[in-house]
């Protein structure tokens, strides 16, 4: 494991320098999902490919920018999930954006997922990696990722961050962010869910959210690349991260590139989540 966090930080620094001097134009290819794939997305993912295949444990990666999985080492025991540069088209209007791992033991399921980590690239370039009992954050000063803090959620939180289109959310959805803002909550949504995730991890709690929509009712935010990493990485720091009904890393994935409604939170938030579409299947 040691060797995989290693080599994420070594492309952690090439992508940083990705971000700051790269092409941010668009490329002529889309990815699976059908998103027209940046220059950045794709020169961050060969960075990234190009730093697993060097590492003997790891046996198979996949990306959100790649239509299959590639195999690395027969012999390895860790399967890696990525989105090399998740919200890759805010870096024109100079927003965060971030990189996304999951490690994986067996398969790519919701249940075999071992450890997390996420990179921001903001002011700042942080790595924030999870192992099912801490989550520790580490911060890039003159070429090093030292250690600055563990991230643990409080109960209760006061942001929210509402993610997908307005005008295609069910009712009951809506019912239930408009009483967050009229219970106090404060809008937090960059449009990156890393950065939107770190703040609310650091501020001590929230909710994001990414419903089932009437135009997307799977949602928008994919399983293996972003779902399930941000799921063990709130249940590591001490919340919670479901699909309105379960937990989100007990669903089923049928297709590498499947996506799922989801809610990450602290305790407080997620329980009225449940509350509010209970009755709602
Ligand atoms: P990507 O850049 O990998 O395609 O995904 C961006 C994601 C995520 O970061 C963010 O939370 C979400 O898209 C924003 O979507 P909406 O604009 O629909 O809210
Ligand atoms: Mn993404
Ligand atoms: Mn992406």
């Amino acid at each position: 494991m040691t060797e995989i966090i290693e080599a994420i930080k070594r492309a952690s620094i090439e992508i940083k320098s990705i971000i700051e001097e790269g092409d941010t134009s668009k490329s002529d290819n889309q990815n699976s999902t059908g998103d027209t794939q940046l220059k950045l997305d794709i020169a961050s993912d060969i960075v990234i490919e190009n730093e697993f295949k060097k590492i003997s444990s790891v046996k198979q990666i996949v990306s959100e920018e790649q239509e299959n999985i590639v195999d690395i080492n027969k012999d390895g025991k860790y399967l890696i999930a990525y989105d090399p540069l998740d919200g890759s088209s805010l870096v024109d209007v100079n927003l965060s954006v971030g990189s996304i791992y999951g490690i994986y033991e067996n398969d790519f399921t919701g249940t075999n997922i071992i450890a997390s980590v996420y990179v921001v690239f903001g002011p700042r370039v942080e790595m924030v990696i999870a192992d099912g009992k801490s989550v520790k954050m580490y911060r890039l000063q003159k070429g090093e990722f030292n250690y600055i803090q563990d991230i643990k959620l409080n109960e209760k939180g006061k942001l929210k961050a509402p993610g997908s289109t307005q005008a295609c959310w069910l009712p009951h959805h809506k019912e239930m962010v408009d009483k967050f803002f009229k219970d106090g909550y404060r809008l937090r949504y960059s449009g990156g869910m890393v950065p939107d995730l770190h703040q609310i991890l650091l501020k001590g709690g929230g909710l994001f959210s990414y419903p089932s929509t009437t135009d997307l009712p799977k949602g928008k935010l994919r399983q293996l690349f972003e779902v399930f990493p941000f799921a063990f990485t709130y249940e590591s720091a001490g919340g919670q991260a479901i699909d309105g009904f379960k937990r989100v890393l007990e669903i089923p994935t049928t297709h590498i590139h499947d996506t799922s409604p989801c809610f990450f939170g602290s305790n407080e938030e997620i329980n009225i989540v449940k509350e509010a579409y209970k009755h709602n299947v």
